[in-house]
């Protein structure tokens, strides 16, 4: 796992306390990132004292607990709590994870939670995703294809080429890889970054898909894919256990081969 050891960052404040209730059993402490674009203050950690015998095993379960029971202004996305929708994704003892797949018990002390590290944050743990969607906007994920579809309507695949997809159709898009990266880090406006080159890469790899030539001429640019670096923080972030580093690998091998 990655971890991070974020800065004790001056503008980060000591926050509120908030006790156990009395007669908790075990109580572990939670220390949370707030951050209120409305009140003009700065950023500050704050303290929930949970009674862990009285909560979910996760810490999404111990968010939710503390949102419902203890301070309604804790702000963070989640869905399904079950690791697949992706929203849940922030940084939990200092690696990126889904707060919905994160055993409270795997922390150890004081469970520290941030949100995902180097976006611009619209409230508490909730990142502004905005430029990350228009990433993945920009590289067209859908099937392109000027040959009629059978009359059935269905594009068949053999197994083995339908086998070339697996690895990457699991991608959740919670962009903890792209926070990960070093090089998305600092030039995350240019640089396309892992989890949306995944995706570049799950097209051009269909063979349903006919537009393989204009999506690698789309990549040919110093920055959208060349920053990688291969240091594959992003793979070994990835909650899915996905390989996004490899998968930049190939989509350079192929440019590469389309050269010579
Ligand atoms: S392998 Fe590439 S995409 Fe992954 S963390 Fe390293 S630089 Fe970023
Ligand atoms: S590759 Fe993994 S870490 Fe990256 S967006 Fe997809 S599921 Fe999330
Ligand atoms: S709530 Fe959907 S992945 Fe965690």
């Amino acid at each position: 796992m990655v971890e991070f050891n974020l800065p004790a960052n001056s503008r980060i404040q000591a926050g509120k306390t908030f006790k156990a209730p009395a007669g908790a059993t075990q109580v572990r402490e939670f220390k949370i990132y707030r951050w209120n674009p409305d009140d003009g203050k700065n950023p500050q950690m704050d303290t929930y004292e949970i009674d862990v015998d009285a909560c979910g095993p996760m810490v999404l379960d111990a968010l939710i607990k503390i949102k419902n029971e203890v301070d309604p202004s804790l702000t963070f996305r989640r869905s399904c709590r079950e690791g697949i929708c992706g929203s849940c994704a922030m940084n939990i003892d200092g690696t990126n994870t889904l707060a919905c797949l994160k055993p409270i018990d795997e922390v150890k002390g004081a469970v520290k939670i941030n949100p995902l590290p180097h976006m611009a944050v619209v409230k508490d743990l909730v990142p502004d995703l905005s430029l990350a969607y228009a990433q993945l906007r920009s590289i067209e994920p859908w099937l392109q294809s000027d040959t009629p579809a059978p009359p059935d309507g269905e594009r068949r695949q053999s197994v083995a080429e339908r086998a070339k997809l697996d690895g990457m159709w699991e991608c959740i898009l919670c962009f903890c890889c792209s926070t990960s990266c070093p090089s998305y880090w600092w030039n995350g406006d240019r640089y396309l970054g892992p989890a949306v080159l995944l995706a570049a890469y799950r097209w051009i790899s269909d063979s349903r898909d006919e537009a393989t030539g204009k999506r690698l001429d789309a990549l040919q640019d110093p920055f959208k894919l060349y920053r990688c670096h291969t240091i594959m923080n992003c793979t070994q972030a990835c909650p899915k256990g996905l390989n996004p580093g490899k998968a930049i690998g190939e989509l350079k091998l192929l440019m590469v081969e389309r050269e010579v």
